[in-house]
């Protein structure tokens, strides 16, 4: 039986070639409302039911007791609000009124039925969702630059996918579901990732692979803060691994459309309960998941699921210690199997190995496989040139 989507129902609230066309011209005239990028990368999820059970962008409600209490008014676990703020003069929108959906190229890409518009308090939901106010945190610098109003309502996503970037990558939950049944995969681990594959990465992804059966390789391709490395450098980095050291049947890599949060434990919750809805069973959580900074403690991103009934989760978090390659043990270890003196270990922060890649520095071998390096290199010799 494969894995129920969260909240039990795979939402689906897309259209595409010639009738996404169509809705799009019979929005002439309708009030228009402007989509960040972070926005736009949350409608095409809404649309592709990523976020079941959201079916558009939150109410006052919803936000709420999503802030407050990381739950829907109806139930579900939900860690970080999905809305949609305010660019203009809401006076046009009323309640009910159609209205269309413009990302920040310029394309209508989907259209909404305005539920409300209502007021938040950006410095509590920052408090709340990324345990700080401090403005160097990437996700508060964001809520400082909106408005301070959210508009609710339920969205259709107008899709182009053979315009999207990484067109032929792309898998949505109802396509991820299919092939994993079609490749007789029961339980398969979903790694999500917004940094280049090091070795501590491939090693926890194979020790998850030892037990269940695949291994979903789900790469953030939405928007990231700017020196993170780019999504389409971190694509190739995986090819290499891929071909050079993993079996193909019992892998899939397919990049993950959302936007970074930077929100740490609260961002754990929420990447695990969309990789369910991709027909995950299991999630890898590892040190600082989907930190910044030092605004979260290692393993508060593990800690977190304490506080929901498996039930709730529904999707099985697997917790890895901090990993690194042993000069003594000559292979990757975390602290529970390895007995050696830190001195012995390889550890690299991603800040270091991009210090080292602009000096043109090529990082150890014991960090990173030279496959991968040398395509890191070459992209920093590039940026520099
Ligand atoms: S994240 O923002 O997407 O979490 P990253 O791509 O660095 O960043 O990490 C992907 C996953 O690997 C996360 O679950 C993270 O906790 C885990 N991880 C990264 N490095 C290590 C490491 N050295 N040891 C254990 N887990 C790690």
């Amino acid at each position: 039986m494969p894995i129920s989507p969260h909240g039990g129902r795979l939402v689906a609230r897309q259209v595409e070639g010639p009738e996404a066309a169509e809705q799009a011209a019979g929005l002439s005239g309708h009030p228009v409302i402007q989509l960040n990028e972070r926005e736009a990368c949350d409608l095409e999820m809404l649309g592709s039911g990523a976020f079941s059970p959201l079916e558009g962008f939150m109410d006052r409600a919803q936000y709420e007791g999503v802030i407050e209490d990381m739950h829907l008014p109806d139930g579900p676990v939900w860690p970080l609000p999905v809305t949609l703020s305010s660019k203009q003069d809401t006076d046009s929108l009323s309640p009910g009124c159609r209205a269309a959906l413009r990302d920040p190229s310029g394309r209508i890409a989907g259209s909404m039925v305005v539920g409300e518009v209502f007021e938040a308090d950006l410095e509590r939901e920052a408090r709340l969702c990324l345990g700080t106010a401090d403005v160097a945190h990437p996700g508060v610098a964001y809520l400082r630059g909106l408005s301070g109003s959210y508009i609710s309502g339920s969205i259709t996503s107008f899709r182009n996918r053979s315009a999207e970037p990484f067109a032929d990558r792309k898998l949505d939950p109802r396509e991820t579901r299919v092939l994993f049944k079609a490749r007789g995969l029961e339980t398969v681990t979903a790694f999500q990732t917004r940094n280049p594959v090091h070795r501590a990465h491939e090693y926890i992804q194979k020790c998850a692979m030892e037990v269940t059966d695949g291994l979903l390789l789900h790469p953030l391709v939405g928007l990231t803060k700017d020196d993170d490395i780019p999504a389409d450098v971190r694509m190739k980095c995986y090819d290499a691994l891929l071909s050079n050291y993993f079996p193909a049947s019992r892998v899939v890599l397919s990049v993950f459309p959302a936007a970074m949060r930077y929100a740490g434990p609260r961002e754990a919750v929420f990447h695990a309960l969309i990789r369910k809805n991709y027909g995950c069973t299991h999630f890898i959580v590892g040190r600082d998941h989907a930190g910044v900074g030092s605004y979260y403690g290692t393993y508060d991103a593990q800690l977190i699921f304490d506080r929901f009934t498996p039930g709730e989760i529904g999707i099985e978090p697997l917790r890895f210690e901090h990993s690194f390659f042993c000069r003594r043990c000559d292979g990757m270890a975390t602290t529970k199997t390895c007995p050696h003196s830190p001195d012995n270990h390889i550890v690299l922060s991603g800040k270091k190995v991009r210090e080292m890649l602009s000096l043109g520095e090529v990082p150890p071998i014991e960090f990173s496989r030279p496959e991968v390096a040398s395509i890191l290199i070459e992209w920093a010799r590039n940026r520099r040139d």
